[in-house]
C-alpha cells in the first residue's frame, strides 16, 4: 500500500496540503475495496452479454464480429491523480460521482461496421442506457487516435438489490487497436520530449490505418456475397 501513496506525493507545497493523510488514505482503500467487486460486477455484466451477442452472431452469420474483449477496474492510485488532475476531492465517493471511467471495457472488432453493430445490439438492451457517446472514429482526434467510446449505466445485483453502474466501454478495429497501443507510450509524455518526426508517423500511419480498414472492409463484404451465392448454388442443386 505504501507504494500506491508514492505517486500521490507531491514536491509542491500547496499541493501537499491536498494530498490525503496516509488515516484518510487506508480510509479511502477501505472503500476502494468496497466498489472494486461492484464494478468487477458491471463489467462482468457486459462482458457476458457481449460474448452472447458475439456467439449468436457466429451462429447465424457465419461471422464474429469481436475479435477480444479486454477489460480493467481502474487502480486506486489512477484514480486519486485523476481526481487531483481534476481538482476534486480525492476520495471514492468524489470518484463515483465525478469518473466514468472505473470500469473500463475494450471491445475490439475486426472491421468498423462491426463497431457500429456491437454498440447498436448492446444500447438496445432495455436495462442498459447510454450516458455518453464520443465518436472519435467519424470524427479522429488531431493526433490521429479513432475509437469508438460509449458511457453506459449497467444493471448490477447486489444482495440488498439493484444499482446501475456506469462502464466506459471503447470498441475499436484491430488496426486500431495496435495504433493505440503504440501511441500510448507517448500519450503522457509533454509535446517536447517527443520528437515531432514520430508524431507525424503517427498520424500518417492513423491515415493509412483509415484506408486498410475501409478496404478490409469492401474485401469482406465482396467475400461474404460470394459464400451466400455459393450456399444459394449448393442448396439449389440439392435434390
Ligand atoms: P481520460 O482522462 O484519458 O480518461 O480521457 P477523457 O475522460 O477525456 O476521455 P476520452 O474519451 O478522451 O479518453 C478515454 C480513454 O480513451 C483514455 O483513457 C485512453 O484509454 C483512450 N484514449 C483517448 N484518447 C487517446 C489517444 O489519443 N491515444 C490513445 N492511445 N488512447 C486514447
Ligand atoms: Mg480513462
Amino acid at each position: 500500500m505504501s507504494d500506491n501513496r508514492l505517486i500521490l506525493l507531491d514536491k509542491n507545497p500547496l499541493e501537499q496540503s491536498r494530498q490525503p493523510s496516509n488515516a484518510a488514505f487506508a480510509e479511502e482503500y477501505r472503500n476502494y475495496q468496497q466498489i472494486y467487486n461492484v464494478y468487477m460486477g458491471a463489467i462482468r455484466e457486459i462482458r457476458a452479454r457481449l460474448e452472447t451477442l458475439d456467439m449468436e452472431f457466429q451462429y447465424r452469420h457465419k461471422h464474429n464480429p469481436i475479435h477480444h474483449i479486454q477489460s480493467r477496474v481502474k487502480t486506486l492510485p489512477s484514480i486519486m491523480k485523476k481526481l487531483h488532475d481534476m481538482g476534486q476531492p480525492m476520495t471514492i465517493t468524489s470518484a463515483k460521482k465525478h469518473l466514468h471511467d472505473i470500469a473500463g471495457v475494450r471491445v475490439v472488432c475486426c472491421y468498423v461496421d462491426d463497431i457500429y453493430l456491437i454498440a447498436k445490439l448492446l444500447l438496445s438492451q432495455d436495462d442498459i442506457s447510454l450516458i455518453l457517446e464520443k465518436d472519435y472514429i467519424k470524427q479522429p482526434k488531431p493526433n490521429g487516435y479513432r475509437s469508438l467510446h460509449i458511457v453506459a449505466d449497467v444493471p448490477v445485483y447486489l444482495s440488498q438489490g439493484k444499482v446501475f453502474i456506469p462502464v466506459e466501454i471503447q470498441i475499436r478495429t484491430v488496426a486500431m487497436d495496435f495504433w493505440a497501443t503504440l501511441e500510448h507510450g507517448i500519450r503522457y509524455k509533454s509535446s517536447d520530449e517527443v520528437p515531432s518526426f514520430i508524431v507525424d508517423e503517427l498520424r500518417n500511419c492513423a491515415e493509412v490505418i483509415t484506408r486498410t480498414d475501409a478496404k478490409m472492409q469492401e474485401i469482406f463484404k465482396a467475400l461474404q456475397l460470394l459464400n451466400d451465392k455459393e450456399d444459394e448454388f449448393h442448396w439449389s442443386g440439392e435434390t
